[in-house]
């Protein structure tokens, strides 16, 4: 029989599998996270994220050289205060530990792309994203009250030069109320990346030991998705279009691929994954105990969430995805 279609015909040459690939990585869309520890001088590493580290203040512009060598040119910051107390306050403190980082990292290297992530766990003493209010044993986070604080600590990390912020606090409104802070208070050029579709996951478990952020009564499924909708994301991130966004996000990303592709082909916004800490930390685990090979895992699954449709992505592995690109190892 005559096969007309023949797939194999691109298939037979490393050349010619190039030019017929469907999905391209770049550099350019690969986000490095970086924690910031307010007490610490120097570096130390993340016990619950082999490979990642806690960086001081003096040595922060060290996180930033890395992914410059890497070429990596987009960071996403997370701080860990000095103080916490019930309403966050270190969160927006004019010389708090974020807005310190961003303008040491932008008096050095103001090209560089600074996202600061606009939420409250790492910040109150009892480690929820908002202003808590008990109900007798019960709690539960006031949202339109949480508002106004992540309102102002959005507009104190653009007053420190910060690019673009990331809500990721789940509170309803808060796209709309960080765009009218940041534009009453001159900061129209500040982008807002929500992160829009953040589903309540044990995936953040290496995260919350690494920031000093889980919990301590309670969780977070009054305010984080449940695993179980799909609907509800794309519901959340109208809403989130509709307040503002410049950027769509969803959180994690391996197990959640279904709903990156689907927002990615109802939103004309951009959107963001989010690879997070447990998805990094499986992957770590698994190669150290010699049961996967770490690097093809790594490009696997990083390809895996752009195939789905996202068109950047926030991981631990920046920089070692930037360098397989320029191996020519993925892209
Ligand atoms: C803050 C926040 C979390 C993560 C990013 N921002 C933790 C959480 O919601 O508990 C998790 C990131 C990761 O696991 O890598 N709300």
């Amino acid at each position: 029989m005559e096969l007309v279609n023949r797939p194999r015909r691109l298939r037979r040459t490393d050349c010619i599998r190039r030019l017929n690939r469907e999905t391209r990585l770049s550099v350019d869309s690969l986000i490095y996270p970086v924690f910031v520890d307010e007490t610490l001088s120097g570096v130390r590493p993340i016990e619950s994220m082999p490979g990642q580290n806690h960086y001081g203040l003096d040595r922060v512009h060290e996180a930033v050289e890395d992914c410059l060598n890497a070429g990596v040119n987009h960071c996403i910051l997370f701080g860990l205060p000095a103080r916490k107390d019930a309403c966050g306050s270190s969160a927006w403190a004019e010389h708090g530990v974020i807005q310190e980082a961003v303008r040491t990292i932008k008096a050095t290297f103001p090209d560089f792309t600074v996202i600061t992530d606009v939420c409250m766990c790492e910040y109150t003493d009892h480690g929820h994203c908002g202003i808590l209010r008990r109900h007798g044993h019960d709690c539960d986070v006031d949202n339109d009250e949480t508002l106004e604080y992540l309102a102002k600590i959005a507009v104190s990390h653009a007053a420190a030069g910060a690019d673009m912020v990331a809500p990721s606090d789940m509170m309803d409104g808060h796209v709309a109320v960080l765009r009218k802070a940041l534009d009453k208070n001159g900061f129209q050029d500040t982008a807002i990346m929500a992160y829009s579709a953040k589903y309540a996951s044990a995936f953040y478990g290496p995260f919350r030991a690494a920031a000093g952020s889980a919990p301590s009564l309670g969780d977070r499924k009054g305010y984080q998705m449940d695993p179980h909708n799909r609907k509800e994301a794309l519901r959340e991130c109208a809403l989130d279009a509709a307040e503002g966004a410049d950027i769509l996000m969803v959180k994690p990303a391996l197990s959640y691929l279904d709903v990156i592709r689907e927002c990615a082909e109802t939103f004309d916004l951009p959107l963001c994954a989010y690879s997070v800490s447990g998805e990094y930390a499986m992957i770590k685990a698994a190669a150290a105990a010699g049961l996967v090979d770490e690097q093809r895992i790594m490009c696997e699954t990083a390809l895996s969430i752009f195939r789905a449709g996202a068109n950047m992505l926030i991981t631990y592995y920046a920089q070692e995805l930037a360098k397989a690109i320029y191996m020519g190892e993925i892209g």
